[in-house]
């Protein structure tokens, strides 16, 4: 149980503050609840909240920054959004101002108190990760939850966390289309102080969901309490049903929002009771488990190779930039690819991309020297040889050195790193993919189906199955290897009904298309794939059972 006096809150064990160079005493950080959200929660957080039509947006506990540096990376957001985050200690946010203020003109950082400050208008997005501390004293507490009894007709405990004060303070705070995301505890789902807050929240229609998450050292590392994400949502009817999700780990919110809905409980407003525990009411993890269940499916090998990029060794002498190549007089030894997976953003990777970088002056010519090597090749290898490159690792045990792998090109790839969900990328350009990339090569040559292959692979289902298989490094960053990739259940494109593969051939050209255009468009697509992928996953027969 945390303490009375300023116990450790939520975020994972960030152990010191990053970027300003300030280093508070654990003793600061503990009273200020000063732990940090995880990268892929915060992402997530920032992909719900924010919507085509935001304009403004909130953190009323910013710390370091952690929830907006999301929110201004996010595809979504005008440059010219009004933002604001609230901060009580200002040495935290100094680091919060030469890190994200940096980046963003449209950041407004108050000095204080987010609960007994006024707060004028209203946000269209609010992220929050608010202290878990009950610092203030007994009189402190009586005036600041007296204001809050009066303002919003609650009668709180004084045994409450002020952290469900910033719940109440925020749901007032949102626009009409306004959507909230905020990282708490789970107790008060369960605890009698909880029961006026849920009264609160179901009286005006604004909880959209609960995501509960499994295992309580994920986002509390210090403390041992359990962590939720409480959705709201201003624009709910009154048939709108909250939604309860129990979440394994960050891998699986990676995915969420492609879950269907059969993966989490939804009930009438009507039906929950404020004085009831709420706990239980996320499925069970035997819910989520079955991510990609066995019907119809086969291990990914089974349908297609997958192999790693080509290790060069020393990317920076193996591969050109156009003009490089035509200085050195290379572009008959060269073959075209891609190096990194930022080049190819989106799920195809057509020739006008290709174009496109290589007019820009990337590096997208791998150098492909053969037996017979020519003149100029031998001047840029003698130029390689003055530079150590066949003393670094991977060239000193390549004979020749310079020799690179030779790897036919891989119609579909997949990235190797990912801190949001891993990536399928139809390879129409028909380059070569360098380790940024694994390159899958399919035992059927057919478009149709590797539309199909590749729909699917870029389902909900897949995306949670590969996060489970994912290994995760530093910060939220997860890594593939090619065996992962190979052991993935997926559906067998030729066990889908004739009936069905049009529509998702169609689907899914629509979606990769929208990625670029209307991402709004390319979220419904791919929501209608996804309940396709689920139903025919309940209908096909059962494989290898
Ligand atoms: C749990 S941390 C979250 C920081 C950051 N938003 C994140 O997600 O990583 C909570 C932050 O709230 C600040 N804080 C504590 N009490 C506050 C209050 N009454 N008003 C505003 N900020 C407060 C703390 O200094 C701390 O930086």
């Amino acid at each position: 149980m945390p303490p009375d006096d300023g116990m450790a809150c939520n975020g994972s064990a960030v152990s010191s503050v990053e970027g300003g160079g300030a280093h508070p005493s654990p003793e600061h950080r503990r009273r200020l609840g000063q732990y940090f959200t995880p990268p892929g929660i915060a992402a997530w957080m920032a992909d719900w909240v924010i919507q085509p039509s935001t304009r403004s947006v909130l953190d009323p506990a910013v710390g370091t920054g952690a929830l907006l540096s999301p929110v201004f990376a996010h595809p979504l957001l005008p440059g010219s959004a009004r933002v604001d985050a609230w901060d009580l200690d200002p040495v935290i946010l100094e680091t919060c101002r030469n890190t994200v203020a940096a980046a963003s003109a449209s950041l407004t950082l108050h000095t204080g108190d987010f609960l007994g400050s006024d707060v004028d208008g209203s946000y269209d997005a609010i992220v929050c990760n608010p202290p878990y501390v009950r610092h203030r004293t007994l009189q402190q507490r009586q005036a600041l939850y007296g204001a809050f009894e009066q303002q919003l007709g609650v009668r709180l405990s004084r045994f409450s966390n002020s952290y469900v004060l910033f719940i109440l303070k925020i749901a007032t705070l949102l626009s009409r289309q306004g959507r909230a995301a905020i990282l708490t505890p789970v107790d008060f789902l369960n605890a009698n102080f909880g029961s006026p807050i849920k009264s609160f929240l179901l009286r005006e229609n604004i909880l959209d969901g609960i995501l509960v998450f499994e295992k309580a050292t994920l986002v509390f590392d210090d403390a041992n309490v359990a962590a939720c994400i409480v959705l709201l949502r201003r624009d709910r009817t009154a048939d709108d049903p909250v939604r309860f999700v129990r979440v394994p780990s960050e891998a699986e919110l990676r995915a969420l929002e492609a879950l269907p809905q059969s993966w989490s409980s939804s009930y009438p407003t009507r039906a929950l009771s404020p004085e009831r525990k709420w706990l239980h009411l996320a499925p069970g993890s035997g819910a989520v488990a079955p991510l990609v269940r066995q019907r119809g499916s086969v291990p990914l090998e089974q349908l297609a190779a997958v192999r790693r990029g080509i290790a060069t060794g020393a990317n920076d002498f193996f591969t050109l930039t156009a003009a490089e190549c035509e200085q050195y007089g290379l572009l008959a030894e060269c073959r075209p690819c891609i190096t990194k997976a930022s080049h190819a953003p989106h799920l195809e990777f057509c020739s006008s991309n290709f174009d496109t970088l290589r007019n820009d002056g990337a590096k997208v010519y791998l150098l492909d020297v053969r037996a017979e090597v020519s003149a100029a090749a031998q001047a840029y290898l003698d130029e390689g040889l003055r530079r150590g490159v066949q003393r670094r690792y991977l060239t000193r045990h390549r004979n020749p050195w310079y020799a690179t792998e030779q790897r036919p090109t891989a119609p579909l790839w997949v990235t190797t790193f990912s801190r949001t969900g891993f990536r399928f990328v139809l390879n129409d350009a028909g380059v070569a993919n360098l380790t940024a990339f694994h390159g899958l090569y399919p035992v059927v040559d057919d478009h149709e189906w590797l539309l199909m292959l590749a729909a699917f692979l870029n389902s909900g289902a897949a995306r949670i199955a590969l996060a489970q298989h994912q290994r995760l490094y530093g910060s939220g960053l997860g890594k593939l290897e090619p065996l992962d990739v190979a052991k993935l259940p997926v559906i067998d494109p030729e066990e889908v009904p004739q009936s069905a593969r049009e529509e998702i051939v169609a689907l899914y050209t629509s979606r990769c298309r929208n990625e670029r255009v209307d991402l709004a468009e390319a979220r419904h697509c791919r929501e209608a794939l996804d309940r396709i992928w689920a139903e025919l996953s309940r209908d096909l027969p059962v494989v290898g059972m």
